[in-house]
């Protein structure tokens, strides 16, 4: 197996060589202290899954701020220093840090609280964690680098496609892993094994409807930045978590659920907010009252929560706009978000959605105020309607060139 993972940690096309840069030097540094340093978690279910790992995660048996001090001493960037954890975060530039901790135990107080932890082995460190398949650990200093770490099997979990939690109270203690666990189950088309799935029960939906807002949003914005976030949904709602934490949360309307994933073409000119547009494909048909105490009990952000009501007022007026020109498409749509817009769109496919994203919205008047100033008009609330109504022009074809645009500026004033 070493060899394996040392061919995998090799792999530019899963580790990139800057991050493998970035290890020796990590794996050199606790080397030289004596300190045993592991990586742990998502990075090495990702590698033996030969899938390209993101970040990773540094836990260390010894105290990772002194490892994280001497690591900025000798490379550079800066530390941020959590004491009461025994944590640190080491900012190595600009696009890149590394979580550094020291090995630790975790109990909890009761169920749902956040853990109280103390410095421990990495064995313990490893055994306080979600499921086997995220308790591995790969050690790096010195002569060990490429040691795994497996005492709970998860390699074999991992080959048998399962998620298995660690112990019966796993769920209780910490109910965002009932997320966590059918992330996993959906992005790699795992089994979540029999036994756990019948610990996601009553008794963790209800220390689940106890948690923050923030929270349980917090686990919301990682499905929706999922590829299968659709099929994390209706599972949700299949093992019955989504009535923890709101008594009538919404089912996903399937049709809905090819257009989580699709990338918003350039030509719309709105930035990609995956996250953003999964709530809102969410929630598109729910009444607003059910919306406005969702978005309360989730703690959604003022964006999010301005977007996810535009776009239901929007759809419930859509019929009534059917006759309308473009000024008066415009004049609806100026003030609504872009990404509520671009949603109708892409499920009612309303072609004048479409050309106000792409083409009304930056329709602009030759005329501005500092012409109707030259023409000696005193400024005031006439300037907004001349140029609202030169613009309304424009849309709707009624001038089509500077010239047809200054005759109706004569003939309004
Ligand atoms: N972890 C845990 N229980 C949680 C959250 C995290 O045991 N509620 C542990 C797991 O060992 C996990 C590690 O902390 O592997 C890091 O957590 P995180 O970064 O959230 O997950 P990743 O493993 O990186 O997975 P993902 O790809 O989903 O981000």
């Amino acid at each position: 197996m070493q060899k394996d993972l040392l061919r995998l940690m090799r792999n530019p096309s899963l580790l990139p060589s800057e991050k493998q840069d970035l290890l020796t030097h990590i794996a050199n540094q606790s080397a030289s202290m004596n300190m045993p340093c592991y990586i742990v978690g998502g990075f090495v279910r990702d590698l033996l899954l030969e899938k390209p790992v993101k970040d990773f995660d540094i836990v260390v048996e010894g105290d990772a701020i002194k490892l994280g001090e001497a690591l900025v001493k000798k490379h550079g960037g800066k530390l941020t220093a959590h004491h009461k954890f025994s944590t640190a975060i080491w900012f190595v530039h600009e696009n890149e840090f590394v979580d550094l901790i020291t090995a630790r135990s975790e109990v909890y107080e009761h169920a749902g609280a956040l853990p109280t932890v103390k410095p421990s082995t990495i064995d313990d460190d490893i055994r306080r964690r979600d499921f086997s398949i995220n308790a591995m650990a790969v050690r790096i200093d010195g002569d060990h680098f490429g040691e795994l770490l497996d005492p709970l099997n998860g390699q074999n979990d991992l080959k048998e496609k399962t998620v298995r939690v660690l112990h019966p109270h796993s769920f209780i203690d910490d109910p965002t892993r009932i997320f966590r666990a059918i992330r996993y189950e959906q992005r790699y088309g795992f089994k979540i094994e029999p036994n756990a799935l019948k610990m996601i029960s009553q008794e963790s939906f209800e220390i689940l409807s106890k948690l923050s807002g923030e929270r349980i949003r917090h686990e919301f914005d990682l499905i929706f930045a999922e590829v299968n976030s659709s099929k994390m949904i209706f599972r949700l709602g299949e093992l019955g978590a989504l009535g923890a934490f709101h008594h009538q949360l919404p089912e996903l309307n399937e049709k809905y659920s090819e257009l989580f994933n699709s990338k918003t073409p350039d030509e719309f000119g709105i930035s990609n907010n995956q996250v953003m547009l999964g709530y809102l494909l969410w929630l598109l048909d729910s009444p607003m009252e059910m919306v406005r105490s969702i978005s309360n009990r989730l703690d959604f952000s003022a964006d999010l929560s301005d977007a996810v009501r535009a776009v239901l007022h929007l759809k419930n007026e859509l019929p009534t706009f059917a006759d309308f020109r473009p000024s008066t498409w415009t004049a609806r749509l100026d003030k609504v978000p872009l990404i509520s817009i671009y949603v109708l769109w892409l499920v009612t496919k309303e072609a004048a959605l479409k050309e106000f994203l792409t083409k009304w919205r930056h329709v602009k008047t030759n005329i501005t105020g500092d012409d109707l100033i030259a023409r000696g008009i005193a400024p005031g609330p006439r300037y907004k309607e001349i140029l609202t109504r030169l613009r309304a022009a424009w849309l709707d074809g009624e001038v089509k060139n500077q010239m047809e645009e200054k005759e109706l500026l004569m003939l309004l004033l």
